[in-house]
């Protein structure tokens, strides 16, 4: 009885769309670096790719359809989106609103995947951000009924590509002000093979921006020896019985 219960909950749970099965169609917005990475891996585990791209007809993406698998497609930006279950946004920043101005009415209730980051290079070289909240906030105000989720800002396409790149593990921090839409974002993280840290609401989107400015600064200092992924490790955190520190009155 206990088992049938078990099996019930796990069937409602999956059915609840809390999670993304496997097979799902995945629109990917930009056939760059990090959507002809994210493409090939999410199609490796089972999704269906559509890419939304400017120009369907030229060669490299052509080649990047060939090489994502037999179901994938590229086609206009409106087509990608039409029956995806989640839109991953891989434009660069400056292209963002333009991006999703054209996508405005037809993302009602899509989790939408934002992995920009609002950086451009200071007059010393390094990243200095470009507003002062973030792209994730940005984009969710400019499509007020898409659920946002920012996701993979902070790992690098080669990373995405080659997760082994990165020796002892990836945490990819997520934000959003969906719960929902961050689980199925959060299992996506997972099925690449990288830890999702659940990072919380789309507020946070302004430190995920942040550490991606971090992330670059051995890239475009010239100290790529240094370059690094983001790996949480765990800790035993401290115990009033360990720290009596912890259980003293506040002044
Ligand atoms: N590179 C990384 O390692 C990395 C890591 C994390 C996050 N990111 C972020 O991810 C985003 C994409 O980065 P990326 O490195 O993939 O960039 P990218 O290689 O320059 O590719 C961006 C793609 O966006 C499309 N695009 C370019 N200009 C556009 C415009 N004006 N309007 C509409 N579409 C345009 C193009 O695809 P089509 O020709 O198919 O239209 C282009 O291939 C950026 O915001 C970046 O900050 C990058």
């Amino acid at each position: 009885m206990l088992i049938r219960y078990i099996l019930f909950l796990s069937v409602a749970i999956w059915m609840s769309g809390t999670c993304v099965t496997r097979a799902e169609q995945i629109a990917i917005i930009g056939t760059g670096m990090m959507g002809g990475a994210l493409g090939p891996r999410l199609a490796a585990a089972g999704h269906r790719i559509s890419y939304g791209t400017r120009d369907p007809s030229q060669p490299h993406i052509r080649d990047l359809v060939a090489a994502t698998g037999e179901s994938a497609r590229a086609t206009t930006h409106v087509d990608a989106v039409d029956g995806a279950a989640v839109v991953i946004i891989a434009v660069p920043w400056k292209a963002l609103e333009s991006v999703a101005m054209g996508l405005l009415a037809h993302m009602d209730g899509h989790v939408v995947v934002d992995i920009t980051n609002a950086l451009q290079n200071a007059e010393d070289g390094l990243p200095e951000l470009m507003v002062d909240t973030s792209a994730g906030e940005m984009l969710q105000a400019w499509l007020p009924k898409a659920r946002v989720v920012k996701a993979f800002n902070t790992v690098g396409f080669h990373v995405v590509a080659e997760p082994e790149r990165a020796p002892g593990g990836v945490t990819v921090p997520v934000a959003s002000n969906d719960d929902e839409a961050k689980a199925i974002v959060m299992e996506l993280v997972e099925q690449l093979g990288f830890e999702p840290f659940d990072a919380g609401p789309l507020r946070f989107a302004r430190t995920l921006e942040r550490l991606a400015g971090l992330y670059r600064i051995p890239h475009w200092s010239g100290r790529r020896d240094q370059a690094f992924e983001y790996y949480f490790r765990r800790v035993a955190e401290p115990t009033p019985a360990e720290f009596p520190v912890l259980t003293r009155p506040r002044p």
